[in-house]
Parts: structure tokens; C-alpha cells; sequence
């Protein structure tokens, strides 16, 4: 979705912001643009279509200067085109980048119009800009530099104490070429602190050409930056003593109240982990195709902080409420979104099989909008890897006043939001995903359920000693065993050509390769566009094999476990029907190639891990598929890396 990246620094800040929107690239977006402020001027460039687009017209027109925004746009409201793309500005003086949706603009922009400002944009971000821009004129005119910071931040509070929704905000006005502003509500926000120099981005991958050290903003706050200081509030109750203020407004009807109380606060820097190698593709050709491959690598890094070598569940990662929530926990509850909801899918079967414990796992945009029924000692879990999602977010925030045992977030990105509101958190350490594909989240995400499910199911005295540990050993193996499948990439990249020209596809599965087999669908689908559906084995003669024939190929998931041989009399039920079938299959399960059927065989694995281990050619299918027609791999049409708008 929508990227932004701006600072303010002792050099020209362009060549900085448009490598930040570069490496925004993989977030998915439609249109760029930049502004920057020089000798008391506000200079933008935009371009429909991608950074390149935005980089040629900088070759066209040169700007330059020491404070600038940038902005990568998804389109929301408005189509995507240049006159809609951000920045937007405001009497020339002010410029803006957002993301998010701000919920009351019709009336906030019917009012601005009221007084005389313009619109030029179908978005709405233009009306922060003309908001900013009204709230700055209604104060009293700077005399000194503190006075000027003052009233920077005084219009900047009064106009983000009208907004309803969601943001992440840079503000940057012409007569204050030294400071940046910038918030952050509901979309993610960070600060990079370099060396007498200041930026921001949605993303800290965006600034780590320049920096590896980050302030991740909290909700509600906002700061301003100059090159040499960063001044960070929270917005909140005033507390007595503390700093805090009343606002001049510009004709709110409103008034400007609760929200524009705030404090100054402090929030720790953090370095960043995975150094700046981790955005870059090093010799592959996609990051998808890197990220498949670091699978069995980041599978050893989740589970070292929650497993010993020797075998112990480390239980302490969960955080020191774990201990005395665990033994209370009856049944679970998980919500996520897209390739995380088949995460959870999977674990369900893990929870009820290992734990005894009921499961249900729902998407996201649909449970939030739902009258649930909690029953007492539910686990109300979360999925995601950007830990961003707007859906799984409102779903958290829901959950948390409504009778839930406790809340545990599942997540990839440390300092996210879905984290932080979390009460318990476990951590994929599957470092930056940067191919739209999620796999290696996917993967790792298994992982770390399946750890839960050993965790809880040795807190209910479902499994004794003697099934514990061999279930331990079994995720023990695994980052081996995905290495040997891995090696079927030259065969499955064969295979690949003759499926780029078909135009259906179907993936079957039972029990918890079922949800496997989604996965798989979902993968195909979205990065060849060939419509790929999934289904239950059992359901096929339900409705589905009146689709078969020999154009359509019918990929099936088939390790072997007790549901083999039903399985195999749903393949026997396609080849019946003509249908070419393409198995991944258990090396010993006794299926052999013939005219119309093809195996790859993959190692004999414990139940447990078998889901893990058959996503991986399925994600390698996807990807060669894509590889042979050409499609954007790592940035597929209309999608976004990370969803944080509804
Ligand atoms: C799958 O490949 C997609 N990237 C998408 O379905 C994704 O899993 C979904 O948008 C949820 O994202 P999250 O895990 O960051 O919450």
C-alpha cells in the first residue's frame, strides 16, 4: 500500500527520498511524487505509474533541497493519476504525504471550500493540507524561531484533532525549510535517526541506505524533527505539571478538545537487525525466489529462542503473563487475513488433535463485523506478518473488550502495531518480506503454531514425555528436509512450462492439507493470474469434478498420513474423469508416474510437519509458473505487500 519516506538533513535530501520510494516499491502502489523545499519555495514532481516515471521526470526537472516528503500512492479514494498522486499542497506553502483513510473529509472539505480553498485532487489527503494550512494562518504570527516552532505545531495539533481515521502523515510548509513534521494513527510510522539528520518512512526499509537506527512512533503520537532534534508527544490526558495546551482553531464547529491534549514523550531508538542486506536480492532473481529459498535458515531463527538444542519448550518468550494464562486456556479463537488465514487453518487441526482444544479460525474482515459468542477461556490469537493489516487490527481491537482469556499476536515485524497492542506476542524471526508472496512468513508462521500446540498441548496433559519430545525432534528436522525439497526446483521449474497456458487450476487436500492446498491456490493466483481453486479431496465429487477434463490441471497435496488412501481414490475419481494430475506426494506412498499423472515425491515426514514441508513446492510451482509468463513476480497487479487500509 501506500509508502512514505521523507527528512531533513545538511544535503540534498532528493537522491535519499527517491531510493526510500525504490525500495517502497514492493509495497504495491500506482502512482509517485515527491516535494522538497528550497529558498523558501515548494518545489513537487509527480508521476502516474511507477518510480521510474517519477525518476525521469526528476532527470527533466531537477529539485533540490535539504527537507522533503515522498509518497508512493494506492489508490483509495480517487483514481490513480498524477493530479491525485501525493503530495498534495496547500497555497503553495504546505505539502503533505499520508497514508490512510481520513474518514470525515466530506464535511472537513466542504467546509475548507466554504472558506475559499480549492481542490485539485479526488483524494482525501488534499483536505489536510488546506486544514494545516487554515490552522496555521488562524495563529499568531511568529516573531522568533521558538515562536515559529510553536506555531508549526499548533496548527499541526488543531488539524489532528479534527481528523477521524486513519494516518501516517509528513507536513512539510515552505516558510519552515529546518523542521518536518509528522503522526502517526493507525498506519505505521517510523523515525530514522542518522547523523545530524532526521527522516521518516512508513517502512524502516526504506531508510536503510542511510540508517539503521529507528524510533518506531506509537499511536497517536507526532513529532517534529529538525536535523539535529526529534521532539516526539503522545497525545492522551493531560497529567498535572505536564506540557499541554489549548488550540486556535479556523472555523471547526467542533471543539478542538480531548485529542489535542499531549505530552512530550520518550521512545527508545532501536537498531535494526537484519542489516541493509536483507531488502536486497543478492543473486537471485526475485526476492520471492531469495525467500523461498532462506526457508529452512529462518526456521532455524524462529525456533531458537522458543526450543533448545537439547529439546525444551522455551516458554518464557511468551512473556511473563504466559505462566498463569496457559493452564486457563479452553478453546482457541484465530483471526487473519489472506496466506496468515491459512496459517491458521492448519493449526486448528494441531490444537484440536495435540491440545484437545476447540478451535475456530476466521478472516479477518468478516469477524469484525460479527456478534461473537466468547465462550469463557478463550485464546483470541492474531496472524499476520506485517503485524499491520487493517482488518486483523480492528479484529484485535474488537476482541479486547469483549471477553477474550487474553490476546497473543503472531507476527514477523517486532514493532508493529498488532504487537504492541498485543498482551502476549511470539515473534517469526523470518526477517523483511519483501516479495508480495508470502512464503517464508507462511512457513515460519507454521512453525511457531505448531510450537504452541506442543506448548499447550503439554499444559492440558495431552502429551507425555515420550510424544513430546518425538514431536520436538520432528520440527527439529525439518529445516533439513526442506533443504532436500527445495532440490525439486529444477523439475518443478520443468513442469512450469506447460502450465503457464492454462487457465484453471485446481489443488486438492485433506485434513490440514486442505488449508496447504489454499495456500498453494492462493499463491498460483496471485502472482500468474491463473484462477486456481482449492478444495477438500472429499468434496470433489460434491460439485467441483464436473470441471475436470484435460485442460485443467488438478494439483494435489498427498503425504502420507491417514488419510492417504482416501485421498488416492479422489485422484482415482479424476483420472477417471480425464483430468491430468500433478502430485506432491510422499516418497513411499507407492504412486507411480503414467500418461496424465506426474509425481514429485517428497520425504516421509510426521504428521506434524508434513504441512510445512508441502507448502514449499507448491510456492515454487507458483513462482516458475509466473517466471514463464512473465508476470511481476514480487509485485503482482492491484496487490499490496502490506494491507493497512480496510
Ligand atoms: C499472500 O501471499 C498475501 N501477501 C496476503 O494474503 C497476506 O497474507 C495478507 O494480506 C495478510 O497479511 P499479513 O500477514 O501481513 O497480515
Amino acid at each position: 500500500m501506500c509508502g512514505i519516506v521523507g527528512g531533513i538533513a545538511q544535503r540534498d535530501i532528493t537522491p535519499i527520498l527517491l531510493e526510500g520510494l525504490k525500495r517502497l516499491e514492493y509495497r504495491g502502489y500506482d502512482s509517485a511524487g515527491m516535494a522538497v523545499v528550497r529558498t523558501g519555495e515548494l518545489q513537487r514532481e509527480r508521476a502516474q505509474g511507477k518510480v521510474a516515471e517519477l525518476e525521469a521526470a526528476l532527470t527533466r526537472r531537477r529539485l533540490n533541497g535539504r527537507l522533503g516528503i515522498a509518497h508512493t500512492r494506492w489508490a483509495t479514494h480517487g483514481k490513480p493519476s498524477r493530479e491525485n498522486a501525493h503530495p498534495h499542497l496547500s497555497s503553495a506553502s504546505v505539502a503533505v504525504v499520508h497514508n490512510g483513510i481520513i474518514e470525515n473529509f466530506e464535511p472537513l472539505k466542504a467546509r475548507l471550500e466554504g472558506q475559499g480553498y480549492r481542490f485539485h485532487s479526488e483524494t482525501d489527503t488534499e483536505v489536510i493540507a488546506h486544514l494545516f494550512d487554515c490552522h496555521y494562518r488562524a495563529q499568531p504570527q511568529p516573531r522568533h524561531a521558538q515562536e515559529a516552532r510553536d506555531t508549526l505545531l499548533a496548527a499541526f495539533r488543531a488539524t489532528l484533532a479534527e481528523l477521524h481515521g486513519a494516518y501516517a502523515l509528513g507536513i512539510i510548509h515552505c516558510e519552515h525549510p529546518e523542521q518536518l513534521l509528522c503522526a502517526r494513527m493507525g498506519s505505521p510510522l517510523v523515525i530514522g535517526v542518522g547523523s545530524g539528520e532526521h527522516f521518516i518512512a512508513s517502512d524502516p526499509l526504506a531508510l536503510l541506505q542511510v540508517t539503521d537506527r529507528f524510533v518506531y512512533l506509537e499511536e497517536g503520537d507526532h513529532a517534529l524533527l529538525t536535523a539535529h532534534t526529534s521532539d516526539i508527544f503522545s497525545s492522551g490526558p493531560v497529567l498535572q505539571g505536564e506540557q499541554s495546551g489549548t488550540i486556535r482553531g479556523c472555523g471547526s464547529s467542533a471543539p478542538l478538545s480531548n485529542s489535542c491534549y499531549w505530552q512530550q514523550a520518550e521512545r527508545p531508538i532501536a537498531r535494526f537487525e537484519h542489516g541493509p542486506q536483507a531488502a536486497s536480492k543478492g543473486d537471485y532473481r526475485h526476492f520471492m525466489l531469495k525467500e523461498i529459498h532462506e526457508q529452512p535458515e529462518v526456521l532455524v531463527d524462529t525456533l531458537a529462542d522458543k526450543l533448545t538444542p537439547e529439546g525444551t519448550l522455551l516458554t518464557a518468550v511468551l512473556g511473563p503473563e504466559a505462566a498463569e494464562l496457559l493452564p486457563r486456556v479452553k478453546q482457541v479463537q484465530i483471526v487473519a487475513c489472506g496466506t496468515s488465514y491459512h496459517a491458521g487453518l492448519v493449526a486448528r487441526y494441531w490444537l484440536e488433535s495435540l491440545a484437545g482444544l476447540p478451535c475456530s479460525v476466521e478472516v479477518a474482515s468478516e469477524f469484525r463485523y460479527r456478534h461473537v459468542a466468547v465462550q469463557p477461556g478463550t485464546l483470541f490469537v492474531t496472524l499476520s506478518q506485517s503485524g499491520e493489516t487493517a482488518d486483523t487490527l480492528a479484529a484485535l481491537r474488537f476482541a479486547k473488550s469483549a471477553g477474550y482469556l487474553a490476546t497473543l499476536a503472531i507476527c514477523n515485524v517486532p514493532g508493529s502495531s498488532l504487537v504492541r497492542e498485543s498482551q502476549l506476542r511470539l515473534m517469526t524471526h523470518a526477517g523483511p518480506e519483501i516479495g508480495v508472496a508470502s512464503t517464508k512468513a507462511f512457513t515460519t508462521q507454521l512453525a511457531v503454531l505448531a510450537w504452541l500446540a506442543l506448548v499447550l498441548g503439554r499444559e492440558q496433559g495431552r502429551l507425555d514425555e515420550v510424544e513430546l519430545a518425538e514431536q520436538i525432534a520432528a520440527l527439529q528436522a525439518l529445516p533439513e528436509q526442506l533443504r532436500q525439497v527445495l532440490e525439486l526446483e529444477p523439475a518443478i521449474a520443468e513442469l512450469a512450462n506447460g502450465f503457464a497456458e492454462k487457465r484453471h487450476t485446481l489443488f486438492l487436500g485433506r485434513g490440514a492439507h486442505y488449508p496447504v492446498a489454499m495456500e498453494g491456490a492462493l499463491k498460483l493466483k496471485e502472482i500468474s493470474y491463473i484462477h486456481a481453486e482449492a478444495y477438500a479431496a472429499g468434496e470433489l465429487k460434491h460439485g467441483p469434478l464436473a470441471l475436470v477434463d484435460d485442460a485443467m490441471p488438478v494439483v494435489s497435496v498427498a503425504p502420507s498420513d491417514a488419510l492417504l488412501e482416501k485421498l488416492k481414490s479422489n485422484l482415482q475419481e479424476v483420472r477417471a474423469r480425464g483430468g491430468r494430475l500433478i502430485n506432491f506426494v510422499c516418497e513411499r506412498a507407492g504412486l507411480e508416474d503414467e500418461e496424465g499423472m506426474r509425481n514429485f515425491p517428497l520425504p516421509k515426514v510426521p504428521e506434524l510437519t508434513a504441512p510445512i514441508l508441502y507448502s514449499v513446492p507448491l510456492q515454487l510451482l507458483s513462482y516458475h509458473v509466473a517466471l514463464v509468463k512473465g508476470t511481476d513476480v514480487d509485485k503482482p497487479r492491484n496487490l499490496a505487500k502490506s494491507v493497512t487500509v480496510e
